[in-house]
Order: structure tokens, then C-alpha cells, then sequence
């Protein structure tokens, strides 16, 4: 009796080394759980209990962005098809109100989400949908985050495709490579995200004749032109100007995302606190420290925002005086440095 317990319990660990080691976080939980029920089964309930903990816990640590299957299930796609491309598949928790951002261009957002969640209304009306989307603008200021938005906006899963990382590989496959990710996102009805869309323009670096930037780009308009309505494509830059007019053109929505406003840095520095358990007073350390950061992106002003939290919290605990206070000469040396590292003219 004793014996067969110990070699089921054996079997159990050999499943869970092994899902372990090639990262298939599918098959692990799985294979967690079913040694959960196998403990409570076997009476040993304690332990099951401290497993079940240890489940949950490493779920709530992955946060916000969830990875959609394992890593396991990306290598094992072995026919190479995706080997030149870095991509993900992700879902997201991200909201609207993630975003600060200038009101026009949030009311444009809005209308793309709610077009693309009203694909068969639209189409009763026999009317499009926009759904080729170009974001661009500074870095740093919500290209990223707004492609996040739409995703946990409409629900929907999204490929992340850097197309720095295939654009360098072999003549073209970079075409091809594409085209699979195209068909593969129509298929299942999830976003494209294409990050780094400038980095077509690398296409002309490395080959004299254009021959193969002709291909990409006609493929891109091709791949645009039989998108089907229930796709969509979300393509972000810094440089706007590095891409090939006829591709821009083919985009429905067209957004700029700028440096923040000093109306928007405060609003940023209000999401960003209203989580924790700091406060920036009185107004007139609000007010300089507004100023100060004009001319950061809004990442850099949050860098600098939770490293001035950190070195607060650890001076509080050096001093034995905890408060709420966020030590302003700490976070303005740090808006300094930033700047300083940035080597921006301000
Ligand atoms: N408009 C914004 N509102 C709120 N947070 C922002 C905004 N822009 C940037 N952030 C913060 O900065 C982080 C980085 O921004 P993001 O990656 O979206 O920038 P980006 O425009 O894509 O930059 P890059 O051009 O360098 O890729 C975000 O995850 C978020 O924490
Ligand atoms: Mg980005």
C-alpha cells in the first residue's frame, strides 16, 4: 500500500520535472493539479493545501499581460515558420483609462474599438470596418501601451510581431514570414501588432536594387487589401518618416502620440500614485515638479516617479520616519539625471 503511493507519487514528479524544464506552463498546472487531487485523495490534505497555495500564488504574479500558451507551444511549432520572426501571443488586462493621452486622439481610439466591436452590425450595413491602425509619434508616450488597450479593450488575443527581428533574414522570406503570421491571426481573428514598423526601412540598407523592399511592401498591400474585417492590424513607429507613403496611406486610423502636456504629467503622476501608498504634497512641490518634467515621455516621467518611491521609502526606513511624502529634492535630482542622460536640449 505504502509502496504504491510512494510510486504514483514519484510518477507525479517526474511529470512536473519534466512540464518544469520545457517550460510548458500548461501542462505543469495540469499536472500540479492533478497531484493536488491526488494528495487530497491519499488523505494528505495539508499538503495538497500548501500546493493549491503555491498554484495560485505564482498565477497572481504573472500579472497584468498574460502569456496565451507556453513557450513550450512556440518551440514546439519546429517547421521553422516562426523561426525567424520574434513573436508572442498575448491577452491583456489593459484598459482605456491605462492611458493618458490627448483627447482627440482618445476619442479616435474609442471609435476604433467600438467599430471593431461592431463587425456584423457594420456589415448588415454593408458599410467597412477600420480596422489597419498606425500609431506614432515620441518614444515613450503609449504606442505600446495603447496597442495593449485595444487588446484588453476588445478582448481579443494579440500577435506581437517585431519586425526588426525578420526583416534581416534571408531574401525573401521576410514576405513569406508575413504572409504566415497574416493568415495565421485571420484564422484565429486576433490583432496583429506589428512593433518597430519603421525597421522596414533596414529592408533598403541591405540590398542595393530595392528588389527586395518592393516585395515587402507589396506584400504588406496585399496582405492589408485581403484583411479580412474581423482581423486587425496595429502597426507602431518613432519614425513615421521611414516608411513607404503607399503603406501609410493604407492605414484607416492614423494616430500621433506626443510628449504629455503639463496637464497630462500631472494626470500620469496621479495614475501612477493612485495605487500606492504615496502622495506628492504640498501643491507648490506638484507644481515645480511639473515643470521640471516637461520635454520627458511619460516613461521616463514614471521612471523617475517609482525610483524617487523607492529611494523615499528606503530613507524613511533608514531614519525610522515612515510617512507618505515623496522626498521631492530626490525625485528632482532624479528628473536631472534623466534629462542628463537623455543628453536632450531641454
Ligand atoms: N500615454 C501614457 N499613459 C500612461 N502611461 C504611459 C503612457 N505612455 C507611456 N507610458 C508608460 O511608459 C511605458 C512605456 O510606454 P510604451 O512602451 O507604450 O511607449 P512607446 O510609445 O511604445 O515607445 P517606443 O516608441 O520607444 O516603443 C508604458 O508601459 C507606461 O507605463
Ligand atoms: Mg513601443
Amino acid at each position: 500500500m505504502f509502496e504504491n503511493y510512494f510510486l504514483a507519487q514519484i510518477d507525479y514528479i517526474k511529470d512536473i520535472a519534466k512540464h518544469g524544464l520545457e517550460n510548458d506552463r500548461e501542462s505543469l498546472l495540469k499536472s500540479l493539479s492533478e497531484f493536488v487531487d491526488f494528495y487530497k485523495d491519499s488523505k494528505k490534505t495539508n499538503l495538497a493545501l500548501q500546493l493549491q497555495s503555491l498554484i495560485k500564488d505564482s498565477q497572481r504574479k504573472t500579472g497584468h499581460l498574460t502569456k496565451v500558451g507556453s513557450n513550450h507551444y512556440f518551440n514546439q511549432q519546429s517547421e521553422k515558420e516562426f523561426s525567424d520572426l520574434v513573436i508572442d501571443k498575448l491577452t491583456s488586462d489593459y484598459r482605456l483609462n491605462n492611458l493618458v493621452i490627448d483627447e482627440k486622439v482618445r476619442q479616435e481610439l474609442i471609435q476604433f474599438i467600438k467599430e471593431n466591436k461592431s463587425v456584423e452590425l457594420l456589415r448588415k450595413y454593408d458599410l467597412p470596418v477600420s480596422n489597419k491602425l498606425l500609431l506614432h509619434g515620441s518614444s515613450g508616450c503609449g504606442k505600446t501601451l495603447a496597442s495593449y488597450v485595444i487588446a484588453g479593450e476588445l478582448d481579443k488575443p494579440m500577435y506581437v510581431v517585431n519586425l526588426g527581428a525578420i526583416v534581416s533574414s534571408k531574401l525573401g522570406e521576410t514576405s513569406k514570414n508575413l504572409s504566415k503570421v497574416f493568415k495565421k491571426a485571420a484564422l484565429e481573428e486576433s490583432i496583429i501588432f506589428i512593433d518597430e514598423f519603421d525597421s522596414l526601412g533596414k529592408v533598403r540598407d541591405y540590398n542595393q536594387d530595392h528588389g527586395e523592399m518592393k516585395r515587402v511592401v507589396n506584400t504588406i498591400l496585399q496582405l492589408f487589401d485581403y484583411l479580412p474585417q474581423s482581423s486587425i492590424v496595429i502597426a507602431a513607429t518613432n519614425q513615421e518618416n521611414m516608411i513607404d507613403d503607399a503603406l501609410t496611406r493604407r492605414f484607416d486610423v492614423n494616430l500621433k502620440f506626443e510628449l504629455p502636456t503639463k496637464l497630462q504629467i500631472k494626470e500620469l503622476i496621479e495614475l501612477t500614485l493612485k495605487k500606492g501608498n504615496f502622495i506628492v504634497s504640498p501643491k507648490t512641490a506638484l507644481n515645480k515638479i511639473v515643470n521640471q518634467c516637461q520635454g520627458l515621455s511619460y516613461y521616463s516621467i514614471q521612471k523617475t516617479l517609482i525610483n524617487a518611491i523607492k529611494r523615499t521609502l528606503f530613507k524613511q526606513l533608514e531614519d525610522k520616519k515612515v510617512g507618505q511624502k515623496i522626498d521631492i529634492k530626490i525625485w528632482s535630482e532624479l528628473i536631472e539625471q534623466e534629462k542628463k542622460a537623455l543628453k536632450k536640449q531641454f
